[in-house]
């Protein structure tokens, strides 16, 4: 209730200030499996506007890490195409794409992948080193990053010195680090446990309404679901429904089992 004036206008729901970040168009993925094809994504067109908390759903096999993979530039779509603040993926050559993602798209992954050799501050720093920032700048950024995590004091940690929740907050905070125009995250809670999983949610959710930042998030699991602002689902690869909701009651709703 705090947060709601702030989240109000860190949303889109305003449109007098809506931005489009990213938008897809007929996007088909197809995958040759022996003499079968598969449609891992098919004929999926939608936008996403700055400030947007918004979960990509459906069960195992629908498409949700395909997807994710075309929408940061990280696999390239069979046919349509991907716009990401205006240009789009497929018109830029690949170390062009690289430099791109490097400075728009940040990413959180299931399994963390987190640098096992450099402490939770040096792979927060990590982009930000290839960005070339500077190192006073970089020091300021990852502190504030940490703190906005809840991991201030584990900063000089190594990875294997954190939990499983502690390592993906390090991952959301170094997703932050370039201020990408938005956050994806593929199934982010998979591998923790609910506390976990449900402080990971506050954190995404703070960081959405207090700085605006764009998540979009893969998930199968319902107690995240419920943490959304826009709920798109996939079925078999295409876009079955994409409802959105009240932000009064998304983003800050309890676990509610049905
Ligand atoms: N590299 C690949 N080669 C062949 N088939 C793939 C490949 N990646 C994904 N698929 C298939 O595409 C479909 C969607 O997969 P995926 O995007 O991983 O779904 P989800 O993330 O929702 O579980 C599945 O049938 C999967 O087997
Ligand atoms: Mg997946």
């Amino acid at each position: 209730m705090n947060t709601a004036a702030r989240s109000s206008a860190a949303a889109p729901s305003g449109h007098t200030h809506a931005e489009l970040v990213l938008e897809t168009v007929n996007l088909d993925r197809t995958f040759q499996n022996g003499p079968e094809r598969i449609h891992a994504v098919s004929d999926v067109s939608f936008r996403v506007q700055r400030g947007e908390f918004t979960a990509i759903v459906g069960p195992s096999g629908s498409g949700k890490t395909t997807l994710l993979n075309l929408l940061g530039g990280l696999d390239s779509p069979s046919d349509g195409h991907v716009r990401i603040l205006g240009t789009d993926l497929s018109a830029l050559k690949a170390s062009e794409r690289v430099d791109f993602r490097l400075h728009n798209i940040g990413f959180v992954f299931q399994a963390y992948n987190l640098i096992p050799v450099l402490s939770a501050r040096e792979n927060v720093e990590f982009t930000m080193l290839l960005q070339g920032v500077d190192a006073s700048e970089r020091h300021r950024r990852s502190s504030e990053l940490l703190e906005a995590v809840g991991l201030s004091s584990e900063a000089e940690r190594r990875p294997t010195k954190l939990s499983g929740g502690q390592q993906q907050r390090v991952a959301v905070a170094r997703a932050l680090a370039s201020k990408p125009a938005f956050v994806l995250a593929d199934e982010p809670t998979a591998n923790l446990d609910s506390t976990s999983a449900s402080a990971l949610l506050d954190i995404m959710a703070r960081l959405n309404e207090r700085e605006g930042t764009t998540f979009l998030f893969s998930t199968h699991d319902q107690r995240v679901i419920d943490r959304a602002r826009r709920v798109v689902t996939l079925v078999d690869g295409r876009i079955d429904s994409d409802d959105r909701r009240d932000p009064d009651t998304a983003g800050t709703a309890k676990t509610n089992p049905a």
